[in-house]
């Protein structure tokens, strides 16, 4: 069967990868996290103190473009690819709050996005591929022939990313991931370059009352709908 290209789209912490994941696993497709690569820029800024809580030092970090090499490589035992950054494993350490704080910052500049963007273009030349961010239906793939956009309420979303992060150990209070949550949503919106809109053509799943296996059960059923 021909294979497509599923954009999923949405607000930080909507469940997009989860479901994206298991999307790409049940069809046999390449699965592409954007936020990770995003966030995986951020890292080298933060370690090059190109950014931190005194500013942001955009200059610095563009001209240090060249330098940065990001790969995903799968991992068998994990189920899934993980994030390589100059041949660096970086999964654990670009989910960290550190990088969450700042990552907005850096995913607005515009030559981060012209070069992100062109890598994911290339990723997805042959299709079959589920792709997960904030611009897939409206910039990266605007052809994609299902773009999933999705919602939740911020302190839905900001519940299940406090969960997650004291699943791993990580001291943080839910007042400060529902700020983060907040802070991202704000500039995510408003950025001038690419900001986080609803495609047109997208099919918008607000997922605060939905199972995980329910929400799957929708995609899919919109996936075969595509055929
Ligand atoms: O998806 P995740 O929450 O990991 O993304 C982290 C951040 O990366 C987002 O808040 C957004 O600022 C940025 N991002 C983006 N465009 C994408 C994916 C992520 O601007 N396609």
């Amino acid at each position: 069967m021909e294979k497509i290209t599923i954009a999923i789209d949405g607000f930080s912490s909507t469940g997009k990868s989860t479901v994206a994941k298991q999307l790409a696993k049940e069809l046999g497709y390449v699965y592409v996290d954007t936020g990770a690569m995003y966030r995986a820029v951020t890292l080298f800024a933060m370690r090059k103190s190109y950014i931190d809580d005194d500013g942001f030092d955009k200059e610095g970090l563009v001209n240090d473009l060249s330098q940065i090499r990001l790969r995903f490589v799968f991992n068998p035992e994990a189920g899934f690819a993980e994030m390589y950054l100059n041949d660096e494993n970086v999964e654990k350490e670009i989910r960290q709050m550190e990088v969450s704080r700042f990552v907005s910052q850096v995913a607005a500049v515009p030559q981060v996005r012209e070069i992100l963007v062109a890598q994911q273009q290339e990723m997805g030349r042959e299709k079959g591929i589920v792709m997960d961010g904030r611009d897939i239906g409206t910039v990266v793939f605007p052809d994609a022939e299902l773009k999933i956009f999705m919602t939740a309420s911020a302190e839905e979303r900001a519940q299940r990313r406090f969960k997650e992060l004291q699943e791993r150990g990580e001291e943080v209070t839910y007042a400060a991931v529902l700020e983060n949550v907040q802070q991202r949503d704000e500039l995510d919106t408003t950025r001038k370059d690419s900001p986080l809109v609803k495609a047109e053509d997208a099919i918008e799943i607000d997922n605060s009352h939905l199972t995980l296996a329910g929400q799957f059960e929708k995609i899919l059923e919109l996936y075969e709908g595509t055929k």
